[in-house]
């Protein structure tokens, strides 16, 4: 029976990289929509750039662009990176469009019209300086717990422990360094304390028979949510933010997940509008269609809360199930960027190249719970080429080209071909079609690999016991090469169907050895797999190479460009930050050297108009023109004192440009707690352009 199926993975935030940990939802959401879609289902698989919120704007403002030119720069990457990962959606759109824009204020309007939102005022976070709300992660300070520095505003990354930002010492804004004050805003509530019934019915349902809504282990999660009881879900933040404004609440914007998850809608309603189909088919209450969502553990609470409630509160179907799986770590550990094991898409591309070995390392590892995977390079490497080319490509490369050398690329006919079937039919018993569907529907992908690889190891010994390398010395053993040789390719053919939605390149390139159509999945069950025998006499292309090995280096390589720059653990990223405290990461003596600092003479320095932090400065660094640059140093230097001062810069940043001009270098400073600069002074006598090592 062909199924009608409407797929999503998480939107991606539009302000960061693709990196190996996203990778993992996005290649698991695509095997099993490649999968569906070889049994000839009707699957559409939609994905979106998560776009609006507060960091967002705060990155945009800092690279002197626009929140609009920013996310359409990241879109254009993001497309790159999935494409190139073989991810296919069916559209990729963006939660800042027209049609997000519609279906969230209409939904909204709807929750209103049945008595789910409220307003209460609050009292929040103030940036007096920024003149602007603060959220929690945008406020610093000193953990209460264990006294750690500069620690965000909900949770402490040294101890762990979770608290208010009311409760930080010394708490600081993260955007100004100015302290915080408070103050009173009105904000919009969705009355989530009143969907509890209905929620604690839906998080345990069934929406198909057997198939629960939730994992086990989700369901358990949400029970442990309801004993505390449901709080209201504060849906508004105040302008400035990027966003959608809440209708009839001038200077009132929708908080970022309120938009993000209707932007699964929002992405489906404009493949409707390109493909032709029924958004209301796969949205109205009564929609037979199924919705899956894919997404990472952390992001439970929203999908499993606040998005059913949404829908059921404004008319919509609620998804049929939710797919939540584990983080990743890389050899054991969290990636790291002091390690290198915090890769992006992008470095995996430039320095492995090819995305079918993270794809059938990951399809290896999924098993459809929510556990932790872990990718471990050296058993990546050994993995994929003892598996995928040392068994798999193997069983092809061994014996497609006595096909083509002594019989014009054509398989075994007549008698032989019955020699062939049964020869197939009594390695047959052990291929398991039914088991392997089984493990993809149910998205145990692991579990289908170890079943096909047993398969390889099998045909692999087959082959292995009857020899055609030996038995093609010998001419008057032509009929048997033959059989021998055909059977092998035939054993490669099943494999191919099932490594499929694994594998889509390389499949391709098979079909086009095989000189078929782009492979299917045919319904097997057991008496099914014989019927796919190749043709009797059936002609095959010649060999061309299919896979190359993995070797060492390249990951090493790999490894080596993510370690973190010195120039990044200078102003570290908060995680960064703690690994630099914990681990004591070191850098080579070449590592430093890279580093071009030199002293420079500030021969001018001046306000910026309209730039809150910056002052330009121009330096003398003994080059024939001074350079500028631009430094976030305005909150404790008048420029006037500056100008004839010696200090520090790094002279081989690249440069950068930012909303007011190009920034030619960087000027050092240290910071105080509050984000006081202070810049750096040579002792006397040092001269413009002196090298400092
Ligand atoms: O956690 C995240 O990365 C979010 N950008 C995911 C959003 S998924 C959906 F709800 F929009
Ligand atoms: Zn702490």
């Amino acid at each position: 029976m062909s199924r009608k199926i409407l797929v999503t993975s998480a939107l991606p935030y539009a302000n960061g990289s693709i990196h190996l940990g996203h990778l993992v939802e996005y290649i698991q959401t695509d095997i099993w929509v490649r999968f569906q879609k070889m049994q000839g289902h009707t699957v559409h698989y939609v994905c979106a750039d998560d776009t609006h919120g507060t960091p967002i704007m705060l990155r945009a403002e800092k690279e002197g662009i626009t929140p609009k030119e920013l996310i359409a720069n990241v879109h254009k990457e993001h497309n790159a990176d999935f494409k190139e990962f073989l991810v296919e959606f069916d559209n990729f759109w963006s939660t800042d469009s027209d049609e997000n824009e519609e279906l969230s204020k209409s939904i909204y309007l709807k929750l209103k019209a049945n008595g789910k939102i409220a307003t209460k005022t609050i009292e929040q976070f103030y940036d007096p300086v920024k003149n602007m709300f603060l959220p929690d992660r945008f406020i610093k300070g000193e953990c209460p717990k264990c006294h750690a520095k500069d620690q965000y505003g909900d949770s402490c990354e040294v101890c762990g422990s979770t608290y208010s930002p009311t409760e930080l010492i010394n708490a600081y804004s993260a955007v100004s360094g100015a302290a915080p004050v408070r103050k009173e805003t009105e904000h919009y509530f969705f009355k989530l304390s009143e969907c509890e019934d209905f929620l604690k019915e839906w998080t345990r349902s069934e929406a198909i028979k057997g198939k629960p809504t939730l994992q086990g282990e989700a369901a358990n999660k949400m029970g442990e949510w309801f004993e505390n009881g449901l709080n209201d879900w504060d849906i508004s933040r105040d302008a400035p933010y990027f966003g959608f404004e809440i209708p009839d609440a001038p200077g009132k914007y929708f908080y970022v997940w309120l938009d993000a998850p209707i932007g699964y809608m929002a992405s489906f309603k404009k493949l409707c509008a390109d493909k032709g189909l029924d958004f209301d088919e796969y949205w109205s209450k009564d929609s037979k269609t199924e919705l899956y969502h894919f997404i990472g553990k952390d992001i439970l609470y929203f999908h499993a809360l606040f998005w059913p409630a949404t829908l059921e509160y404004s008319g919509y179907r609620k998804p049929t199930q939710i797919f939540a799986h584990g983080f990743l770590t890389v050899n054991g550990e969290k990636m790291s960027k002091s390690r290198g094991t915090f890769i992006t898409a992008r470095s995996y591309l430039e320095h492995v190249k090819n995305p079918e070995y993270l794809r059938y390392y990951y399809a290896a590892k999924l098993n459809g719970t929510m556990e932790d995977i872990d990718l471990n390079l050296e058993d990546f490497v050994a993995r994929v080429n003892s598996d995928l080319v040392g068994k798999y490509i193997n069983i092809a490369s061994r014996t497609a080209g006595f096909i083509n050398k002594h019989f014009d690329g054509k398989l075994v006919e007549g008698k032989d071909y019955s020699l062939l079937q049964r020869l197939f039919d009594d390695n047959f018993t052990s291929f398991r079609p039914l088991s392997i569907w089984k493990c993809y529907e149910e998205r145990d992908f692991s579990r289908a690999i170890r079943y096909v690889m047993d398969l390889a190891d099998q045909a692999n010994k087959v082959i292995a016991e009857l020899k055609p390398w030996d038995i093609a010395k010998d001419s008057s053993r032509l009929d048997e090469l033959h059989r021998v040789c055909s059977l092998a390719i035939n054993f490669f053919y099943l494999l191919s169907i099932y490594l499929k939605p694994v594998l889509p390149r390389v499949v391709d390139d098979v079909a086009k050895l095989l000189n078929l159509p782009k492979l299917s999945w045919p319904e097997l069950d057991a008496a099914a797999v014989s019927t796919l025998l190749l043709p009797e006499g059936h002609k095959i292309n010649s060999y061309e190479h299919l896979i190359t090995r993995i070797d060492n280096k390249q990951i090493e390589a790999m490894v080596e460009a993510n370690k973190e720059s010195l120039q990044a653990i200078q102003t570290p990223a908060p995680q960064a930050k703690q690994e630099a405290a914990s681990e004591a990461s070191y850098i080579s003596i070449d590592d430093f050297t890279k580093v071009n600092l030199v002293i420079a003479k500030i021969v001018n320095a001046e306000h910026v108009e309209g730039a809150e932090k910056l002052l330009k400065l121009t330096l003398d660094i003994g080059e024939a023109a001074p350079r500028q640059v631009f430094a976030g140093i305005k909150s404790a230097y008048d420029p006037a004192i500056l100008i004839g001062r010696l200090t520090v810069m790094v002279a081989n940043l690249a440069p950068r440009k930012m909303k007011f001009g190009m920034s030619e270098g960087m000027v050092l400073a240290a910071s105080d707690e509050s984000g006081r600069p202070f810049i750096l002074s040579p002792d006397s006598g040092a001269q413009p352009g002196m090298k400092v090592k």
